[in-house]
C-alpha cells in the first residue's frame, strides 16, 4: 500500500486559473505539503500566478512533470486537456489530482485510470463537495439505515455566472451537474433511469444551456432530483444556492452553501461562500495526507467519476430524445 514519507510532499499545478487560488491556499493548509511550481499556458497569467502563491513558474509541463522535487500534479486546465495532462503527469511517475469534469469521454477517463492503476499511482478526481463533514455524516447514516428507506435525494444549485465566466466552461449540464452525479453516488447510489432538459435563458450570445434539470430513478427504487442553473441567484429566504437533501422514513439531512456566508465577492460568485474552499481544502488534505501518505482510497474514485460521466451522457442523450434513458 502506498505511504509517501518524506518531510515535504511536493505539488505542482498545470493550469493556474480561477480554481488554482482555491487550490493554493488548500496546500497551504495542509501540514508538510508545499507548492513547488506551476506552468500554464499564458506567460503573464503564469508569472502573476507564481508571484501570488510563492512558488516556481516552469517553462513547460515537461519540466515540471521532471522534477524530482514534485510528487503530486494537479490537473487544472480546460476540461479538453485534462487527458493529455494527467498522462503526461502519471508517465513521470507523478500522483494527480485532476479537475472535474475529469475527462471529455468515458474512455478518455478509463485511459487515466487503466494508466494509474497500471503505474500503482493515485489519481484522483477533483469531486470536492462529498469532502464536507455534512456529506460524510449524511452518507454514515444513510448506510448505517438510521435514515430508514431512502424514499428521495435533491441536489440544487442556482449560481448566476455572468456569460463572458460562462463561456470558459461547456453547459452546466457537464460543468455543474457532474457535481450533482458524484454526490448523489457517494450518498445514496446510482440511477436505473433518467430524464433531463435544459434551457438557455439569460446569455445574449453564448449558446450552451444555463439551466438543466434531471429526474430519477434509484436503484432502491428511490427518486431523485437535480437542479443546475448559472441563469440567476435564488435571493428568497433560505435560498437554495447549492442544498442536497436526503429524505428517508426515519429522517433526512440537507446540506446547503448558505450555512456560512461572508459578505464579499467570492471569485466568480456575488458573494462568498465558504464552503466552496472549505470544499477544496479538505479534498486537498484527503488527497496528500489520507491517500499519498496514510493510503487510503479517495471518497470518490475514477470509477465514480466514470459513472458520473455515463450519467451526464444519458442527460444529453435524454435531451437529445426528449425521452426517459435506461443506464
Ligand atoms: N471543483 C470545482 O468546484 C470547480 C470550479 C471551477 C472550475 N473547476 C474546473 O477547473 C478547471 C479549470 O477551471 P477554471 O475555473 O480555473 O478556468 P479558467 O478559465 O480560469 O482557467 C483555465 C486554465 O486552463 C488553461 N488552458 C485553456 N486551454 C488550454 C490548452 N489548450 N492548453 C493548456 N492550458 C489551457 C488556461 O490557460 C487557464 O489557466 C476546469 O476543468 C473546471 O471544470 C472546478
Amino acid at each position: 500500500m502506498l505511504k509517501l514519507t518524506k518531510d515535504t510532499l511536493g505539488v505542482g499545478f498545470i493550469g493556474a486559473g480561477d480554481i488554482s487560488i482555491l487550490h493554493a491556499a488548500a496546500v497551504k493548509k495542509v501540514p508538510g505539503a508545499k507548492l513547488v511550481g506551476l506552468w500554464n499556458r499564458n506567460q503573464d497569467r503564469a508569472n502573476e500566478r507564481a508571484k501570488q502563491f510563492g512558488c516556481k513558474n516552469y517553462k513547460s509541463p515537461e519540466e515540471l512533470v521532471k522534477d524530482p522535487a514534485i510528487d503530486a500534479v494537479f490537473v487544472l486546465t480546460n476540461l479538453e486537456t485534462h487527458l493529455e495532462y494527467t498522462k503526461l503527469a502519471l508517465d513521470h511517475g507523478k500522483h494527480v489530482l485532476v479537475e472535474k469534469p475529469v475527462g471529455v469521454s468515458i474512455d478518455e477517463i478509463r485511459t487515466m485510470k487503466e494508466t494509474a492503476d497500471a503505474k500503482g499511482l493515485v489519481c484522483m478526481p477533483g469531486h470536492n463537495y462529498v469532502y464536507e463533514q455534512s456529506m460524510v455524516r449524511t452518507k454514515q447514516l444513510v448506510e448505517g439505515g438510521d435514515l430508514g428507506k431512502i424514499v428521495s435525494a435533491y441536489v440544487m444549485y442556482n449560481i448566476h455566472h455572468p456569460e463572458e465566466v460562462a463561456k470558459r466552461y461547456p453547459g452546466v449540464v457537464r460543468q455543474i451537474l457532474t457535481h450533482h452525479s458524484y454526490i448523489l453516488l457517494y450518498l445514496v447510489g446510482a440511477p436505473v433511469e433518467l430524464c433531463a432538459m435544459k434551457a438557455t435563458l439569460h446569455y445574449k450570445e453564448y449558446t450552451e444551456e444555463d439551466i438543466a434539470m434531471v429526474q430519477m430513478r434509484l436503484h432502491n427504487g428511490a427518486l431523485a432530483h437535480f437542479c443546475a442553473s448559472f441563469a440567476a441567484d435564488d435571493h428568497a429566504a433560505d435560498p437554495w444556492t447549492v442544498m442536497v437533501k436526503v429524505i428517508g422514513t426515519a429522517g433526512s439531512t440537507r446540506y446547503s452553501y448558505r450555512d456560512h456566508v461572508e459578505i464579499k465577492p467570492g471569485l466568480v460568485h456575488s458573494q462568498t461562500y465558504t464552503a466552496y474552499q472549505g470544499s477544496v481544502t479538505n479534498e486537498v488534505r484527503h488527497f496528500l495526507i489520507d491517500c499519498l501518505r496514510m493510503g487510503q482510497p479517495p471518497l470518490s474514485t475514477m470509477a465514480d467519476a466514470i459513472t458520473a460521466q455515463k450519467m451526464i451522457e444519458a442527460c444529453e442523450e435524454s435531451i437529445r430524445q426528449g425521452s426517459v434513458v435506461k443506464l
